[in-house]
C-alpha cells in the first residue's frame, strides 16, 4: 500500500459549537479550538474534521449553509480559519471540513433567487408543482426527519424537495451549473489550505427520478436516491476535475450502504466511507424501536467488513450517535469497556476516528422533557410518534425519541470539573453534563497515567511507532462468540489483539509467544491470563 497521511494518521472529530469557547458567549469558537491545538497534539491525532462553520441559519446546527465561503460569526471568520490552518500545520496537524452539498439552507442566495421561476437559480432545486391540483406534494417521498419530504411555498405556488429539514433544501444536481458552483467550494477550501471533506449524505445527492417511491414504514423514496448510478457518475466528476489535482482525502457519510455499494465509492471518487451497520444494531428496522444489543453480532458486523473491505473507517461515535460506552460496554465499567473500544478503534484495519469526548469516556446526557433538547431531527420525530401512535404514554414517547435524540453526543467538552465544565464562562448554548463533568474531564484524565486519556494516547503512539498496525494486513482467529482476537502483520512484524466484547468473564485461548505492549487490565505477563475479565483487552508484540 503506497504510504499516505490518512492511513496512518488518527482522525479527531470537533463539534465546534461544543468543543471550547474562547469568548464566553456560551458557543464553542474557532480561537477555542486553536486554544486546545497543545491538548489534540499530545493526544496524537492527525486530523481534525470539524462540523460545519459556515454561516447558517443553525437550524440543524450548520448542516444547513447558506454561505459555504464564509465563516458564521459565532465561531468566528475566515481570518481565524486560516490561523487555525496554519497553527494546525505547525503542530503537524491537519485540518477537514465538512461539505454539506445534498442541499442548501432556505436562507442561501441561491435558493431565495431561486424563488423567480425565470431565473437561473430556480432550476438549482427541485421545484415542482403537487399532485391533486397541487394540493398534494410531488410525490409520496420521506423526509429523513419524518414527514413529507417536499414543502409548499405560496409565493412560488409550488413545492420544493427537501430530504432532510424543511430549511435544508435538496440541490439538483441534474443541472451542470451545480456541479460547477460545488467544484468551486471545493477548490475554494482547498486552496486555502485545508486536507479535504467529510462529504454529508453524499451518497443521496443524486435523484434518478421524482417517481413514488414503494410505500416503506421510513425512508419512502429511496429507491430513487440512494446510491444512484448518476451520484457515482458526479463524485468521479469531483475527482477528476478536483481531488486528483491535491493531496486531500475524503471520507463520504454514506448511509444505508452495503460492502459492494462502497467499494464503487472508493473506486476513485471517495477516499474511503463510513459504514454504519454497527451502530444501528440496537435499532429495530423502524429506527423509533429499539433492539437488544448483543456484543456477538458487534464482533460479526466487525469481522464482516474487515474481511471483506480493503480499508474502513474506525469509528463508534459522531454527533449524530449516543455515546458509545453506555451502548456497548458498561458505566460500571467505563474505563474498561472505553479501552476495550480505544482498542478497535486504533488495531483494527483502517483509519481511526475519535470523536471529541470520546477519549476520556464522555457519557450521554439525560432529558426530563421535549423542553430540555435542541436536536431538530427529536423534535420531529416527537410530532410523528405522537400522530402515528396519539395513545401512547409520555413516558414511552420521549424513550423512542431519546432513542434518535442527537443532543447526547452534543454536550459541552468537559475540561475540567468546574461550573460549565471549563468548556465556557457562561452557560452553553445546550443542557451541559454537570453529573458527568465530575465523573469524568480532561483535567482529572491528564493526572491519572491509567486513565481512559492515556490508554488512548498510548495505542496512538504504538500505531504510529508501527506501521504493520496502519498497512499490515488482518486475520482472525477462532474465538469464543464475544471475543475477536486478530493478528495485524506483514512480512517484518506481527502484533496480536484480544478484545472481551462483553461484560462477562471468558476463558481466555490465546497465549503467544511475545510482550504485551499494552492491557487495560494492566497485565505483564501473559501466562498468567486464564481469564479475559469484562471487556478486557490487550495487544501483544509478537516474537
Ligand atoms: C448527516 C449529518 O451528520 C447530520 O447531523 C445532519 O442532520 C444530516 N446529515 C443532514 O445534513
Amino acid at each position: 500500500m503506497e504510504k499516505k497521511f490518512y492511513l496512518e494518521n488518527v482522525v479527531y472529530q470537533i463539534y465546534p459549537r461544543s468543543f471550547c469557547d474562547s469568548n464566553g458567549d456560551g458557543i464553542g469558537d474557532i480561537n477555542g479550538i486553536i486554544s486546545k491545538l497543545d491538548y489534540l497534539q499530545d493526544l496524537g491525532v492527525g486530523i481534525l474534521w470539524l462540523s460545519p462553520i459556515y454561516k447558517s441559519p443553525l437550524d440543524d446546527i450548520g448542516y444547513d449553509v447558506s454561505d459555504y465561503m464564509d465563516i458564521h460569526p459565532d465561531y468566528g471568520t475566515l481570518a481565524d480559519m486560516d490561523n487555525l490552518i496554519s497553527e494546525a500545520k505547525k503542530r503537524g496537524m491537519r485540518i477537514v471540513m465538512d461539505l454539506v452539498v445534498n442541499h442548501t439552507s432556505d436562507e442561501h442566495a441561491w435558493f431565495i433567487a431561486s424563488k423567480d421561476i425565470n431565473s437561473p437559480y430556480h432550476k438549482f432545486y427541485y421545484w415542482r408543482k403537487g399532485r391533486a391540483n397541487n394540493k398534494k406534494p410531488p410525490n409520496n417521498w420521506d423526509s429523513m426527519f419524518s414527514g413529507s419530504a417536499w414543502k409548499y411555498d405560496k409565493d412560488v405556488d409550488m413545492w420544493y424537495l427537501h430530504l432532510y429539514g424543511e430549511k435544508q433544501v435538496d440541490l439538483d444536481y441534474h443541472n451542470e451549473e451545480v456541479i460547477q458552483e460545488v467544484e468551486k467550494i471545493l477548490k475554494f477550501w482547498l486552496d486555502r489550505g485545508v486536507y479535504g471533506f467529510r462529504c454529508d449524505v453524499i451518497n443521496q445527492i443524486y435523484k434518478t427520478s421524482l417517481a413514488n417511491g414503494r410505500k416503506r414504514l421510513y425512508m419512502t423514496g429511496k429507491e430513487h436516491y440512494l446510491n444512484q448510478p448518476g451520484n457515482h457518475l458526479i463524485l468521479k466528476r469531483f475527482y477528476d476535475d478536483v481531488f486528483s489535482k491535491y493531496d486531500c482525502f475524503t471520507v463520504g457519510e454514506t448511509y444505508n450502504i452495503d460492502i459492494n455499494e462502497t467499494k464503487k465509492f472508493v473506486d476513485h471518487e471517495l477516499t474511503m466511507c463510513f459504514n454504519f451497520e454497527h451502530l444501528n444494531l440496537e435499532r429495530a428496522k423502524i429506527p423509533v424501536f429499539k433492539k437488544k444489543y448483543r456484543p456477538a453480532t458487534l464482533k460479526k458486523v466487525i469481522k464482516k467488513w474487515q474481511e471483506n473491505l480493503d480499508w474502513n473507517t474506525n469509528v463508534f461515535e459522531n454527533h449524530d450517535q449516543h455515546r458509545s460506552i453506555e451502548r456497548f460496554g458498561s458505566l460500571d465499567y467505563y474505563e474498561e469497556s472505553g479501552k476495550m473500544l480505544a482498542m478497535l478503534l486504533l488495531t483494527l484495519r483502517g483509519t481511526p476516528y475519535i470523536y471529541q469526548g470520546e477519549e476520556i469516556g464522555m457519557a450521554d446526557n439525560s432529558y426530563a422533557s421535549l423542553d430540555e433538547i435542541n436536536d431538530i431531527s427529536a423534535h420531529k420525530v416527537y410530532a410523528q410518534i405522537k400522530k402515528i401512535f396519539p395513545f401512547f404514554s409520555e413516558k414511552k414517547i420521549m424513550e423512542m425519541v431519546d432513542l434518535n435524540n442527537r443532543d447526547h453526543s452534543r454536550t459541552p467538552m468537559q475540561w475540567d470539573d468546574s461550573m460549565y465544565g471549563g468548556f465556557s464562562t457562561s452557560k452553553p448554548w445546550i443542557k451541559d453534563n454537570p453529573v458527568d463533568c465530575q465523573r469524568t474531564n480532561v483535567k482529572k484524565a491528564l493526572a491519572d497515567p491509567t486513565s481512559l486519556f492515556h490508554f488512548y494516547k498510548e495505542l496512538i503512539r504504538i500505531r504510529k511507532d508501527n506501521p504493520v498496525l496502519s498497512y499490515g494486513k488482518i486475520r482472525f482467529l477462532p474465538a469464543n462468540k464475544n471475543v475477536l482476537a486478530y493478528y495485524r502483520y506483514d512480512n517484518n512484524d506481527s502484533f496480536l489483539v484480544v478484545v472481551n466484547l462483553a461484560k462477562k468473564k471468558i476463558k481466555n485461548a490465546f497465549y503467544e509467544d511475545g510482550e504485551i505492549v499494552l492491557s487495560s487490565y494492566q497485565r505483564k505477563d501473559l501466562l498468567s491470563l486464564d481469564y479475559l475479565m469484562p471487556y478486557e483487552c490487550y495487544l501483544v508484540k509478537c516474537k
